[in-house]
């Protein structure tokens, strides 16, 4: 694989309100500037899941939460690879430029290398934390397939304000991160801005009944709303969304469920949640949680999964 800087059709061409922090290839990592400490105890904001610094400091300081929310899917029936079915319905040409916003912890990253794709790559992230994640997916990946030769870039960026320019990629990523962001029509404004007539942004959201049972139960060990917990843009808002801004949308739904023998990867999926930590008796929590889960005669725990991804094209 080829690193470096990032290649020159995807560079800032505007100053923007996001920084670019960090920019480099996932063997030539530069490092960030030091990071105030976070370790103080900070109080909870109002919105976590569509605070920045919540976000990058707390949440998302490191890939431990994503991780542990990722894992608890080995438990999922039909098995639904959503990054695999993510990049299938992409279908980037071997020349294509994709940029992954809100890349996480590099899923979609590390599944083009291992696919070898030769194209130009980008990860843009708010957290740093998920970038040095991402490089070490990626590195993992690329080092597992000498072949693979394509440009991968990371940087820290704010999908509303994104330091690129117009026209920059081919197929442009946004899994699982709208919801993050606090007005979801300036990330749609900017994936539409950066990426070409002609070619693709795939968005990748959940269905309003993704996870019920465990919102449920953990609303009722809270003594909350369940509305409360739900997320802030669901698959069919993010349609809706995309719909505005976009002439052609086309919608690929994954229902499937969880089932779960053993409560600890549910416990562990609490435990990574905003919330958990603040509560004056986190296990308590979990423990109540756990039991207003009802158990099948199996003795598994069942939760739905609804993804979807949307593409969404224009000319
Ligand atoms: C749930 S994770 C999804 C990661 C990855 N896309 C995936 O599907 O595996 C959400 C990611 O979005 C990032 N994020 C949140 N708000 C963002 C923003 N305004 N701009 C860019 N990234 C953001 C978070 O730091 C986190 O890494």
């Amino acid at each position: 694989m080829a690193t470096g800087p990032p290649p020159n059709a995807l560079a800032a061409r505007r100053p923007s309100r996001s920084r670019c922090t960090a920019s480099c290839g996932p063997t030539r990592w530069r490092a960030a500037r030091r990071a105030r400490p976070t370790d103080r105890p900070r109080p909870m904001p109002p919105d976590p899941w569509a605070d920045g610094l919540y976000l990058r400091s707390v949440q998302y300081k490191t890939d431990a939460n994503l991780s542990a929310r990722q894992s608890i899917y080995a438990f999922q029936h039909p098995t639904v690879d959503l990054p695999a079915r993510v990049l299938d319905l992409a279908a980037p040409a071997a020349s294509d430029t994709v940029a992954d916003i809100g890349c996480g912890n590099g899923r979609y990253l590390a599944d083009l290398a291992r696919r070898g794709f030769t194209g130009r790559v980008l990860g843009a992230d708010l957290s740093l934390g998920m970038l040095r994640a991402a490089r070490d997916h990626l590195n993992t990946a690329t080092a597992a397939d000498a072949t693979c030769s394509s440009s991968i870039a990371l940087i820290s960026a704010d999908a509303a304000a994104l330091p690129l320019r117009e026209d920059a990629a081919d197929v442009t990523l946004a899994s699982h991160m709208l919801y993050h962001v606090p007005e979801p029509a300036a990330a749609l404004s900017e994936l539409r801005r950066v990426t070409r007539p002609g070619g693709r942004v795939l968005i990748v959201l959940n269905g309003a009944a993704h996870l019920r049972q465990l919102r449920a139960a953990l609303a009722a060990a809270r003594g909350q709303d369940p509305a409360t917990l739900a997320e802030r843009v669901t698959l069919d808002d993010g349609e809706a969304l995309a719909r505005s801004f976009f002439p052609r949308v086309t919608r690929h739904d994954f229902p499937a469920e969880l089932r779960i023998p053993d409560p600890a990867p549910i416990a562990d999926y609490i435990r990574s949640m905003p919330g958990t930590h603040d509560h004056a008796d986190p296990d308590a929590l979990i423990e109540a949680a756990l039991s207003a889960l009802p158990v099948t005669p199996t003795g598994h725990r069942t939760i739905t999964t609804h993804a979807g991804c949307l593409i969404a094209e224009f000319d």
